[in-house]
């Protein structure tokens, strides 16, 4: 494959002169990875998997990554000085992702990924170098927002992200649970990736657009959920189910496999990824994983917290939450421009005093609402609210977070306005990991 640079400024952007002196007086280089070059991309491959503690792949899944992988800002450190000096010491990358947005539209976000040092540089800011030329990058961009998930939730915050969609964790006991829901339709058939992409990317395409907090897919992301990346661990074990509408449209589907338990009649499903873009096929597909035969667990991730599950069964507390987590980590960098592509379930107008410790964004701004749309203008009016970057960053895809954010001080003045304006009917959800 080959790459083309034009219309990816975030290619061709080069590397941030104040990271690179940064990192220049510690004796590291930061450099971006040319991604046509196999060697110099394949030894950033395996930095990044060493970072997560992975293996080293074969060269079959670094073939799949390079090819699914080359469009993204690839950036490394390097120690010059040690031996294998051609295998990063730090990696990141990153790319402009549509993100979505109360009201359906998409702000362009820059999607951050991959962030690791190797141990044997660790706390040495080489991180702090890299969050921080990343963001200084999208910001000479014009990108309004940034975006990760995140490995541990202790790591971002100083750079002024902040927790904007929550995911939940479920447990089906399926020996215990009837299906109780609807009557479900459409068809439900195995098929497998290769036959499936086309639909199985228009139904991505629709589930992302269908939510603010889901981001547009990329190819990477898309082979992932719907089937196992090549050298995963029990790839051969993955199944592929589609649902199909009784009118012959494809809606969603799910992969998904079964683990063993030392009982043959009591299997565990862990689902890969659950798609439906209407709620005939979220019935359907739900209904399909709690009547498989042979199993008495099911287990999926990265669920909203508005998941129907519980008034689909006989018994809820056979359907358990087992865990809610912080998923989508956000960070403003341009408050006017975020502000102004969601729209707003109530009218009104608050003064927000935003602090930015970077100095990215942090200042006061009317927000003024009216039909749902906003306009924001910068002003020196009393603030009726004061707010970090972090905790705009909260509460922008609509999450429930300002009347916490207010008892933990994070917020101070009328939260109940932020409350009112920023929070939205529907929960934001990120149904998958980038
Ligand atoms: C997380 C990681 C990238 C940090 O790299 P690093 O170069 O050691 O970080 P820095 O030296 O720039 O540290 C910056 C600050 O963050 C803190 N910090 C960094 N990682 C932290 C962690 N995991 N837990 C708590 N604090 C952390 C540091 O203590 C430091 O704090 P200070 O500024 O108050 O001194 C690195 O530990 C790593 O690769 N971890 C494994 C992979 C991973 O989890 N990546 C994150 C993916 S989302």
């Amino acid at each position: 494959m080959t790459q083309t640079h034009e219309n990816q400024p975030h290619l061709t952007q080069p590397v941030d002169e104040q990271s690179a002196r940064a990192l220049s007086e510690k004796g590291l280089r930061l450099a971006l990875v040319d991604t046509t070059d196999d060697a110099a991309f394949d030894e950033w491959l395996h930095a990044d998997s060493r970072g997560f503690l992975g293996g080293r792949d074969s060269a079959e899944a670094l073939t799949e990554s390079r090819e699914l992988l080359r469009d993204r800002r690839t950036t490394a450190v390097y120690d010059d000085v040690i031996p294998s000096s051609a295998s990063p010491v730090g990696t990141v990358n990153s790319w402009v992702a549509p993100l979505t947005v109360p009201g359906g539209a998409t702000v362009p976000a820059w999607a951050i990924s991959s962030v690791t040092v190797a141990p044997t540089h660790r706390r040495r800011g080489v991180a702090t170098a890299l969050l921080g030329s990343e963001l200084r990058v999208a910001h000479a961009l014009g990108v309004p927002v940034a975006i990760l998930t995140v490995s541990e939730s202790v790591i971002y915050g100083r750079w002024g992200f902040g927790p904007a969609t929550f995911a939940t964790e479920w447990r089906v006991d399926t020996k215990r649970v009837r299906w109780t829901g609807p009557a479900t339709v459409g068809r439900l058939s195995f098929t497998d990736p290769a036959d499936y992409r086309e639909d199985g990317n228009a139904v991505l395409d629709r589930v992302m657009a269908g939510r603010a907090g889901e981001i547009a897919m990329t190819p990477y992301l898309a082979e992932r959920l719907m089937g196992p990346r090549k050298g995963m661990p029990e790839a051969e074990k993955y199944r592929l189910v589609r649902y199909d509408s009784p009118a012959g449209e494809p809606e969603g589907f799910v992969s998904y496999l079964a683990k063993d338990t030392d009982d043959f009649t009591k299997h565990t499903i862990e689902v890969n990824y659950l798609a439906a873009a209407t709620d005939e096929a979220l019935t359907a597909l739900w209904r399909f994983l709690l009547e498989l035969d042979l199993v008495a667990q099911v287990h999926v991730t990265t669920r909203g917290l508005d998941e129907p599950l519980p008034y689909l069964v006989s018994d809820i507390r056979g359907a358990r939450v087992t865990g809610v987590e912080d998923h989508l980590w956000v960070r403003i960098l341009d408050v006017p421009a975020a502000l102004t592509t969601r729209r707003y379930e109530h009218d009104g107008e608050l003064v927000l005093d935003v602090a930015d410790d970077l100095g990215f964004t942090g200042g006061r701004y009317r927000l003024t609402v009216s039909g749902g749309q906003a306009t924001v203008e910068t002003t020196t009016d009393d603030p009726d609210v004061s707010l970090t970057v972090n905790a705009l960053g909260s509460v922008y895809l609509g999450h429930d977070a300002a009347r916490g954010l207010s008892v933990a001080g994070k917020v101070t003045g009328d939260a109940a306005a932020l409350d009112r304006l920023f929070r939205t009917a529907t929960p934001p959800r990120l149904s998958t990991w980038f």
